[in-house]
Order: structure tokens, then sequence, then C-alpha cells
């Protein structure tokens, strides 16, 4: 048999992890051929593979980024170009992807992406490519997963962050507010302010008021902690109000990037407590360097079960972590949107219960 493996959409610490593990089981176990896809499905639109041997996967288990390279604007279904007018315009170029992955001779696609990717894999399954899902995404967002690989990694980027400006917030008696990534989920924000001990933190799921954030900074002020952090999360914003955004992307598959939002708060705590405010953006650090031994670990049980399946003439799945086991489940239940915090889930309590600040008015004081 043939194998061929895809990385899609932004990088994210792990992936080479599962690429090695799946090649490996492939090659060991399975005794099969594998093909990697270069620069995600924009290698599979132009067909663009290189071949994978055990040695091209050897060494690479720590190692941040992808060796096959990605692209998070190659979709084969809205292929964007640019028309003789100069307009960004969109073109269905999936069937030329289908006759690649023959031309290449793969008898099943291994997809490791987030949810754009998995909805594009969905629907060249339907066009006749078997494909076997791999969830990844430093945001943590996949439904059909407890956990994506790449999550663990830029949570301990960020709180070891927090950590460090903990010590020049404390010195020069100031609010600092870090932004995290995260696109529309506060994983990363929740995740790093929990493990890093922010004292205000802000996620897309819960509407904040500036208001009871500012009350908050003078009450902790007023009982002797004359310094602050506060975790923002890139897509947090006030109740009735919008998102900050970076820039557009007009032939992106995404045509929004966020960004902007910790400058914006520390303005506003600036003036309205009178408190030194300084912001900082963590932004791609997130994804990247080495991946923790959990994604490690994670990505090579992903890696090793994708294979397994994939040898087993299994489709139309993606793998995911359940608990503590790994499992499957139809690929469109991960297409189908992102898995955001819930308000009331046991780390939100949790952190309530420390005395997080989230910025709606459901406070502990001391
Ligand atoms: O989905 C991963 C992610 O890093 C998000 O957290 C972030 O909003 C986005 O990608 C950034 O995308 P880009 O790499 O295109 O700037």
């Amino acid at each position: 048999m043939k194998l061929a493996i895809l990385t899609g959409g932004g990088d994210c610490p792990g992936l080479n992890a599962v690429i090695r593990a799946a090649a490996k089981t492939a090659i060991l176990e399975h005794k099969a051929e594998v093909v990697g896809v270069k620069d995600g499905f924009e290698g599979l639109i132009h067909g663009r593979f290189r071949p994978l041997a055990y040695m091209d996967v050897s060494g690479i288990l720590a190692e941040g980024g992808t060796i096959l390279g990605t692209s998070n604007r190659a979709n084969p279904f809205k292929y964007p170009f640019t028309s003789a007018a100069g307009e960004a315009r969109f073109e269905d170029v999936s069937d030329r992807c289908v006759e690649n992955f023959r031309k290449c001779g793969a008898d099943v696609l291994i997809v490791i992406g987030g949810d754009g990717t998995m909805s594009i894999a969905h629907g060249l399954g339907k066009k006749g490519i078997p494909c076997v899902g791999i969830p990844k995404t430093i945001d943590n967002d996949l439904r059909g997963t407890d956990r994506t690989f790449g999550y663990d990694t830029a949570m301990r980027i960020a709180a070891e962050a927090i950590d460090m400006l903990h010590t020049t917030a404390q010195a020069h008696h100031r609010v600092m507010i870090v932004e995290v990534m995260g696109r529309n989920a506060g994983w990363i924000a929740l995740g790093a302010g929990v493990a890093g001990g922010g004292d205000v933190v802000l996620i897309p799921e819960i509407p904040y008021d500036i208001q009871h954030i500012t009350s908050y900074l003078l009450e902790r002020r007023s009982k002797g902690k004359r310094f602050s952090i506060v975790v923002v999360a890139e897509g947090a914003k006030p109740a009735g109000g919008e998102v900050v955004v970076s820039r557009r992307v007009a032939d992106g598959a995404e045509p929004i990037r966020l960004g902007g939002i910790g400058a914006k708060l520390c303005e506003e705590i600036e003036d309205a407590t009178g408190m030194e405010s300084r912001a900082v953006v963590l932004g791609h650090l997130q994804r990247g360097g080495p991946p923790t031994p959990f994604d490690r670990v994670l990505a090579t049980r992903f890696g090793y079960e994708a294979a397994k399946a994939a040898m087993g003439g299994k489709e139309g799945i993606m793998i995911g972590l359940h608990g503590t086991e790994i499992g499957t489940v139809p690929m469109e239940e991960a297409a189908g949107g992102q898995r955001l915090v819930e308000p009331d889930c046991h780390l939100m309590r949790t952190a309530r219960a420390v005395g997080t600040c989230f910025g709606d008015g459901i406070l502990y004081l001391p």
C-alpha cells in the first residue's frame, strides 16, 4: 500500500512528530510506501509530492514546523486567483486534487489540520480521495477530540511569558496585559491564565465590561497588590462590541486576522485607573519551537493510530483523544464548527474559585 501525508492550515508544534509516527508505522509495521504532499493543499492542487523514506522522518520528533510545508490559503474548493482586472476571485479546483492524488499512486491520504482542513478533506472524501484526519491546532478548538496537539506547547509558552511578566509588573507596580492567540476560542488564554496566575482573564466566550475590570484592578491595589496581570485572548470582545481586527486577508480561507485587543485594553485601563500599563502580544511565538513532551506523545499516538486506520482501509474519520483513550469520530463532526470553552466547565469554575476576574461581574473577592 501507499500512504500520502499532508499538513494543512497554520503550522503548530508536533506536526513533525505526527509525520514521523504515521510514516514509521506505515513503513515498519505495514511495509507500506509513504509520500508527502508539499505545502498542504497547495501541493495537492499542483501535484507536488516528495517520497518519505524511513531516514527522511528520522530525527524530526522534536522539531517545530513541518518538513512538508503548509498553507492556510489553498482551499481547493475555493482557490484564490487574481483576475486580469486585478480582482481577487475564487475557483473550484478540487478535480485537480483528485487527478494528482491518483497520479501519485497513493491509496489513502492522512490530513493533519484544524476544522478548515477537516472540512476540505471531508469534501475530497466525497470526490473519491479516502482521507483519515488528525486534529492539529494551538487553538484546541476542534470538535471530536478533547485535545489537539500543539495546544500544550502554546499554553506553556504563554504561561512562561506570564511568569516573566510578573517580575517586571511587580517591580514597576504596573498592569501588564498579555495578548494570546486562539481565534474565537479562549482555550489558550484560559489554560495559560490559570497556569500563570493571571488576575484577569478575558476570553471570547465571555464578553467583558471594562468597568468590571478596572474596578477589580483598583480593588486589588487597595488591598496592597500594586501590580496586576491581564491575559486577553485575541478574540475577546466587550459586551455589545466587536473583536479587534489586525488585518484582512482578501484571498484567505479566513477573511480576517485578529489582533490589537491588548493595546486597546492597555489604553482603557490606564485612562480609567491611572495605573501605568503595558501590553505585550505573543503572536506567532506560540506556534514556534519544539513541542512539549505531552504534545510529542499525543502527536505520536495520533500518528500511529491514523496510519493503522488508513492501512486497515478506514476513511472519512478523524482520530481524537477521548478522556485518556485514542478513538475516532466521523470527519464531518470535526468539520462542523469550533469547540469553544463552556462558561460553566470545571476549569472556569476553578479559575473563578481562586479569584480570577473574567470581566463579567461574577467575582469572589477576599
Ligand atoms: O489557528 C491558529 C492561529 O495561530 C490562530 O490562533 C491565529 O488567529 C491564526 O492562526 C493566525 O494566522 P496567521 O498565521 O495566518 O497569521
